[in-house]
């Protein structure tokens, strides 16, 4: 039987992680997991309940209720109970309070540890700020994706335009910069290259060539490994 790997995928916002790791792990046959999309979930829950300020009853939120992903060949679909937000999360509302919840130790731990379920018999393309560090530190393949910032606004504003939001690259350059600080900067797990991650610089880059280089090296070591 073929041998199964991790690939994790880090990096900061618009550096070309999500759309690489969904066509890395749809030409190997992976399963993506999206673990932006499970914070992203929990902000939802609680400004849903006015509880963005009130970090224990975030905590007894996420217990209370479920978040899953479910993977398919565009992307993950995104639910919380049984009720698909996969759109509502990407909202600029989302992108200006996620920060804010994945800062808090108790929701890592328990995102963690559903994520390593998630990912336990490999398979998997996982992408996110701390899967090389904390989710999978012996992952088969570790990446850390970057890109300039000018580069990630202009994507991400592609995206927002194309979602009908009529922010301005200025505004999304603000609050990527913003959130990046945030995500560095945070006591735990903070957003770091781990030193046996390799680096990807994407600005240059097209998606093929991003795709192309990762999904290579897997097919090596399945070759060699299988
Ligand atoms: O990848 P994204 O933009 O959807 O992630 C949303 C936020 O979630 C990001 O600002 C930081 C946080 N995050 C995290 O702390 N750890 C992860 N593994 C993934 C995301």
């Amino acid at each position: 039987m073929k041998k199964m790997f991790t690939v994790a995928i880090d990096g900061p916002a618009g550096s070309g992680k999500s759309s690489t790791a969904r066509r890395v792990a749809k030409a190997l046959g992976y399963t993506y997991i999206d673990t932006g999309a499970m914070y992203r979930a929990v902000t939802l829950l609680a400004l849903r309940n006015g509880s963005l300020d009130n970090r224990e009853n975030v905590i007894k939120l996420l217990k209370e209720n479920k978040i899953s992903l479910k993977s398919g060949s565009e992307g993950n679909t995104v639910f919380l109970n049984d009720e698909d937000i996969t759109h509502e999360i990407r909202s600029e509302l989302i992108n200006n309070n996620v920060s804010k919840i994945s800062s808090f130790p108790e929701v890592r731990t328990e995102l963690v540890r559903m994520q390593q379920e998630m990912g336990k018999n490999g398979g998997v393309v996982m992408e996110g700020r701390d899967i090389c560090s904390v989710v999978f530190p012996n992952a088969e393949f570790k990446f850390f994706f970057t890109a300039s910032v000018e580069e990630r606004a202009k994507r991400r504003l592609k995206d927002l335009e194309a979602d009908g939001s009529s922010v301005t690259l200025e505004e999304v350059r603000e609050s990527i910069i913003k959130r990046d600080n945030f995500d560095s900067g945070r006591g735990v797990s903070p957003m770091k290259k781990t030193p046996d991650s390799i680096e990807i610089d994407t600005t240059s880059m097209t998606l093929d060539e991003q795709c192309e280089f990762i999904v290579n090296l897997v097919r090596e070591k399945e070759q060699n490994d299988g």
